[in-house]
C-alpha cells in the first residue's frame, strides 16, 4: 500500500497533471483535494493533448477510481462540460468517478462577483482566474454555501438559492450597479446539472478510507502550489485553498496516519501566472525567450506566465510547509540551450541574509536574490530514459537543488510526454 500526496511546490503550474498521469499507472485511486476549476492540469498522450480542470487526470487510465473531494469547489456548468471534452476524446465514464456530497458549488454570481472584486481593485488586483475561487470559498465559511448534496434536494436547494440570491443580487445592484441574477433560470439550469451527476455523488470520505483499509494505493492530487497557499503563500496575492499537503486530509476526509509520503513537484525555473511578488523573474527578453521555449502560458486562461529563475528559497519554504519526502522536477529540458544557469539560494535584505521566505511583501519587495551560477550542459536531453545519460553538467544542477533542498529527487521530467521521464525511485509499491 503507498498513499501519496503530490503538491506544487511554486506559484503553480509546476507540471503536477503530468506527473499525476505517470504515477496514476500505479494507483488504483485518484484525489483531488482542493482548489476548483481554476487550476488547469495538462497531460499528453501520444499526440493528444488533455486539460483538466476539476477532474483527475487518473481518468484517462482505464480501471482507475477517481474521486473530487469536499475541498474542492465545484462549477458544475464546468464539470459537465469537461466530462461532454473528455468524452469527445474517448474517455469512458463508467462507475469511475466520485464527487463528494459535502463539495461546495461554484455559483453563477460568484463567477461574476469575483471578476467585479479583482477588477475593482486597480492597481492591487490579484489577477485571479475569475473563476469565482475566493468568492464561493468566502461562502463556504460564511456558512451560507450551497453543498453537492443540497443540490440534489430540490427543497434544500431553492430556499439556499433564495437566501444567497437576496443578498447577492442587492450587492450587484445596489453596490456594483449591474444587473441583478433570477433564481429562475439557475434553478432549472442547476436542477438539470443535478441529474447529470447524481449517480457521481456520494460519501467519498467512506470510499477513500474503505480503499485504504483494503490496502489500495490512493494518489491525493493537489492544485496550484505551495506559494499560493491561502496561509503560506505571498498574501494576499494567493488563491482561497490550501494547496499544501495538510489539506488532503481536511479536503477528503482521511486522517494524517493514513498518509506515506509527500511528493512535491518543481519545475526547473520558476514560473507565475498573475500578480503577486517574484523575486527571482527575469529581464523581460530573456523571459520571452524562455516563455516561449516552455510554452508558458496558462492553461485556464491562456495569460503568458511570468518566468525566473530558480528559488530555493521559497522551495525551501514548501520543503518544510507539506514536509516532502521527495522531489519531481520537471522540465529540466527547458534549459538546454543555456549557456549559464542561476540559482537563487537566500536573499539579500538591509545587509544580512534571509534564509526563510519572509511574510511580510514589503520586506519580499525589498529583497534581493542571492545567485550561485552553474554551468549550463547545452544538449537535448529529451530523449534520455536513464539518469546515467544526462549531462554531467545536468547532473551537477540537479544534485545542487537537491543539497539546497535536503531532499532526495525521486522523478525527472525531460519532456511533456509519458515517455519523458527518468525515474530514480518508485514512488508507488
Ligand atoms: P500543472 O498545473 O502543475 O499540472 O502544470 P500545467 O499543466 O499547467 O503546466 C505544465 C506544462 O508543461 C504543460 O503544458 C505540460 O504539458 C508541460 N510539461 C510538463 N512536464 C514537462 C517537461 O518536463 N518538459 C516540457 N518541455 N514540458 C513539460
Ligand atoms: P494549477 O493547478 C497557477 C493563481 C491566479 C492568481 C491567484 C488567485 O494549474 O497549478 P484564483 O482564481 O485562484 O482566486 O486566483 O492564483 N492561480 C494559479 N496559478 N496555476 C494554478 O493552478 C492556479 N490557480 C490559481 O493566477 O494569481
Ligand atoms: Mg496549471
Amino acid at each position: 500500500m503507498s498513499n501519496l500526496v503530490v503538491v506544487g511546490t511554486q506559484w503553480g503550474d509546476e507540471g503536477k497533471g503530468k506527473i499525476i498521469d505517470i504515477l496514476a499507472e500505479g494507483a488504483d485511486i485518484i484525489a483531488r483535494f482542493q482548489g476548483g476549476a481554476n487550476a488547469g492540469h495538462t497531460v499528453v498522450v501520444g499526440e493528444e493533448e488533455f486539460i483538466f480542470h476539476l477532474i483527475p487526470s487518473g481518468i484517462l487510465r482505464a480501471g482507475k477510481q477517481c474521486v473530487i473531494g469536499n475541498g474542492v469547489v465545484i462549477d458544475l456548468k464546468d464539470l459537465v462540460e469537461e466530462m461532454d471534452y473528455l468524452k469527445g476524446k474517448g474517455v469512458k465514464f463508467d462507475k469511475n468517478l466520485f464527487v463528494s456530497e459535502n463539495a461546495h458549488l461554484t455559483m453563477p454570481y460568484h463567477k461574476i462577483l469575483d471578476q467585479i472584486i479583482d477588477k475593482r481593485r486597480g492597481k492591487g488586483r490579484l489577477g485571479t482566474t475569475g473563476r469565482g475561487i475566493g468568492t464561493t470559498y468566502s461562502d463556504k465559511t460564511a456558512r451560507v454555501g450551497i453543498r453537492m448534496i443540497d443540490l440534489l434536494n430540490k427543497e434544500t436547494f431553492q430556499h439556499k438559492l433564495e437566501i444567497n440570491l437576496e443578498e447577492k443580487n442587492y450587492l450587484l445592484e445596489k453596490f456594483y450597479n449591474r444587473d441583478g441574477i433570477s433564481k429562475e433560470g439557475i434553478l432549472e439550469e442547476y436542477l438539470s446539472y443535478g441529474e447529470k451527476i447524481k449517480d457521481c455523488v456520494t460519501n467519498t470520505s467512506r470510499l477513500l478510507n474503505q480503499a485504504i483499509d483494503e490496502g489500495k494505493n490512493v494518489l491525493f492530487e493537489g492544485a496550484q502550489g505551495t506559494l499560493l497557499d491561502i496561509d503560506f503563500g505571498t498574501y494576499p496575492y494567493v488563491t482561497a485553498s490550501n494547496p499544501i499537503a495538510g489539506a488532503a486530509c481536511t479536503g477528503l476526509g482521511i486522517g494524517p496516519t493514513k498518509i506515506e509520503a509527500v511528493l512535491g513537484v518543481t519545475k526547473a525555473y520558476t514560473t507565475r501566472v498573475g500578480e503577486g511578488p517574484f523575486p527571482t523573474q527575469f529581464s523581460p527578453e530573456f523571459e520571452e525567450e524562455i516563455r516561449l521555449h516552455g510554452k508558458e502560458y496558462g492553461a485556464t486562461t491562456g495569460r503568458p506566465r511570468r518566468c525566473g529563475w530558480f528559488d530555493a528559497v521559497i522551495v525551501r519554504h514548501a520543503v518544510r510547509v507539506n514536509g516532502l519526502s521527495s522531489l519531481a522536477i520537471t522540465k529540466l529540458d527547458v534549459l538546454d540551450d543555456l549557456e549559464k544557469i542561476k540559482i537563487c539560494v537566500g536573499y539579500k535584505h538591509q545587509g544580512g541574509i534571509l534564509e526563510d521566505f519572509p511574510a511580510l511583501l514589503q520586506v519580499v519587495q525589498q529583497c534581493e536574490p542571492v545567485y550561485e551560477e552553474v554551468e549550463g550542459w547545452k544538449e537535448d536531453i529529451s530523449r534520455v530514459k536513464d539518469y546515467q545519460q544526462l549531462p554531467q553538467k545536468a547532473k551537477r544542477y540537479l544534485e545542487r537543488l537537491s543539497e539546497l533542498l535536503n531532499t532526495e529527487i525521486s522523478l525527472i521530467s525531460v519532456g511533456p510526454k509519458r515517455d519523458q521521464t527518468i525515474t530514480l525511485k518508485d514512488l508507488i509499491v
